[in-house]
This record gives structure tokens, sequence and C-alpha cells, in this order.
């Protein structure tokens, strides 16, 4: 069975063929990314712009994979599959009505998508997929969620961010310390410079509810007490930015990984799903690996992309008449999909 992905819930533009759920045929990302490290974050009305100049580009060059003709006539497929939530209005919004356009034109069957659930089957894409059960954590920009999962479609939820997301801690922390947009892999790239230069690290700062007996989670704490590190110092150099992204880092990734593999024991569970743009952090990977048996994607899937959109869409089949399609920006994890 091959599936069109199409994803546009922040900045990215993408399409995919996806056969069987596991095999990518294409995966044309098109990203605004450029636009936005200029203003230091994502302008929701630029982001929706600029997918309404890629969305027929990217989904003609996911097509190339299966027809030698561009042009959109009906093709080899046997459903679409399109991100309906959670996400920016503007830019879910181009997505969803391409979809639904194209469902109605080729007469092809269409799968609403919920892209925090999309995130974890980019582990499906792999050559070892994960065995169920399995705790789920998903840290992207907008949310950190933590489940235990029985099968497809069979999830229970156990926690999540009572405020600020993981990734978005990355990036509003990264802002703080001058290290730009997007933060996590800024902030990545500091600590790694601090740690190769092996100095013992002073300021220690809080590992917000790491022992708490719930499987919730709060960045918000951490982001004040960066504040107040960089309030002291007056003229900070580039080691002591460094040195505070390094334990920036540590910290998310000592809470994330405690509550993560506390979540596996008490289930017993072996096995963790790691997902979302911060799954694509190297000492998170690293640390979690060292604790249990961890699924996660090569970091160019842990983004934003449609070929996770058609996986998910394969395993969780459930097309809908496309006038019952609609973008739902607060789609949560308990949402009908
Ligand atoms: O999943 P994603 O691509 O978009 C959302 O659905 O939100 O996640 C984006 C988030 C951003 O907050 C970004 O800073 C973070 O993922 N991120 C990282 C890394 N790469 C991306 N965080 C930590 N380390 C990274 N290497
Ligand atoms: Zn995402």
């Amino acid at each position: 069975m091959k599936i069109l992905g199409i994803e546009t819930s922040c900045d990215e533009t993408g399409a995919a063929i996806v056969e069987d759920g596991v095999k990518i045929l294409s995966n044309i990302v098109a990203s605004s990314q450029e636009i936005h490290i200029k203003t230091g974050g994502i302008i929701p009305e630029r982001a929706a712009r600029e997918q309404i100049k890629y969305i027929i580009p990217v989904i003609k060059e996911a097509l190339l994979a299966i027809t030698h003709n561009s042009e959109l006539i009906t093709p080899d497929i046997d459903a679409i599959a399109v991100t309906v939530g959670p996400g920016l209005i503007g830019s879910l919004l181009v997505g969803v009505e391409t979809a639904k356009t194209l469902s109605f034109v080729w007469q092809k069957p269409i799968i609403p998508v919920n892209h925090l659930l999309a995130h974890l089957y980019a582990n499906w894409l792999q050559p070892e997929v994960p065995q169920f059960p399995a705790i789920v954590l998903i840290v992207s920009g907008g949310h950190t969620e933590l489940l235990l999962m029985k099968n497809h479609g069979k999830y229970e939820w156990l926690g999540g961010t009572r405020d600020d997301a993981a990734g978005e801690a990355f990036d509003k922390i990264a802002r703080l310390l001058g290290l730009g947009y997007p933060g996590g892999p800024a902030i990545a790239a500091a600590a790694e410079k601090f740690a190769m230069r092996h100095m013992p690290y002073a300021i220690k700062l809080p590992r917000p509810m790491i022992g708490s007996g719930d499987f919730d989670f709060s960045f918000s704490g951490l982001k004040t007490a960066v504040l107040r590190e960089v309030k002291k110092n007056k003229a900070p150099s580039p080691e002591f930015i460094n040195g505070l992204a390094y334990e920036v880092q540590e910290a998310i990734t000592d809470v994330l990984v405690k509550k993560a593999v506390r979540a596996a024991r008490e289930n017993d569970v072996k096995n963790i799903i790691l997902a979302g743009g911060v799954a694509a952090n190297q000492r998170l990977r690293e640390k979690m690996k060292l604790e249990i048996n961890l699924h996660v994607p090569p970091p160019a899937l842990c983004m934003d992309n449609a070929a996770a959109i058609a996986a998910c869409a394969y395993f969780n089949n459930s097309p809908l008449p496309w006038p019952k399609i609609a973008a739902q920006p607060s789609l949560g994890l308990n949402g009908e999909v």
C-alpha cells in the first residue's frame, strides 16, 4: 500500500511516499527556517505564506519517485495522509486544504493524522522496528509527552509538561544566552565546545520535578534559573555561555531520561521509543541508551517530515470523507484522528 503523506504543521512543507508504513520511496522537505533564523523565531503568517509557495512543487517532487510524469495526474497511490494538528492554523490549512482537493480530484481516500503520534512512527521507517509494549517519549518544540504504548492505536498517557515543552525550553534559553534559533542545536553545539575543554563546571542548575512521583515535567523554572545566572554576570565570556549551555543540556536530558526510564521500570517495559525534534539531541540519545533499549530515528527523521505522517497513517488507517477533514491546531493525544 502506497501512501502520500503531507506535513505542514510548523515551518516545514513536506511530502513523501511510503510503502506499507515502513519503506520510504521519497521524502521531500522544504523549510522556511532560513527566514526564521533572521527573525529569531517563527512568524506564523510568514511560515504559511512560504508553505503556499512550496506545497505543490514539494508534492510534485515526491510523486516523481513513482511516476515519470511530474504533472499532478492521478498517481499510483492508495491514500493521502495529512497532518490535521496540532500546529499553527495557517500552516495546517495549507496542507489540509491541498490534501482535500487532491483527494476529491484523484478520488483517493484521505487519512487525518495527529502530528504528535506521527513523530513516533519515524521509528517504523528503520530497519529494526520497535516492539510493544514500549514507553514513548515525544519531545518536540511544543510538546513533552510520556505514553505507555501497548499496540498501534492502544496507548495510555502517563504525563506531560505543565508549562514549557523541552524544545521550547531549549529555544527560549538559547535566546537568553544569545545563541540564536533554533535553540536545541545551538545549545548542543555550545555544550559540545565546553565539554571538549574538559573543564569542571561550577554553576549547578535545578533538575525540575526529577524526583516527583508522577510523570509530569516542568521546564519554565530552568529558564528563570538561567536568567538569574545571566543577570549576575555583567560581561559573560564565551566560556561562561558555553558552560551554561552545557549545564542546561545536562539538566533537561537528566530529567527526560530519569522519568522515561522510571516509567519503563514501573510498567515492566523494556523498550523506549524516542521521537520529536529534541530526540535529535545526541546527549539525550547517549544517556538514554546507557539505561535501556532505545528506538530513536536518525536525526533527520526526528524533525518534522511527511514520511512519518504516511507511516502513521498506514498503522492507524482511519480514512474520513474529505468534507469531514479539518485543521485542528490544538489537537491533543486524546483527540480523535
Ligand atoms: O518536532 P520538531 O521538529 O517540531 C515540532 O513539532 O515542534 O521540534 C522542534 C524542536 C525545537 O524546539 C528545536 O530546538 C528542537 O526540536 N531541537 C533540538 C535539537 N534539534 C532540534 N533540541 C535539542 N537538541 C537538538 N539537537
Ligand atoms: Zn513536530
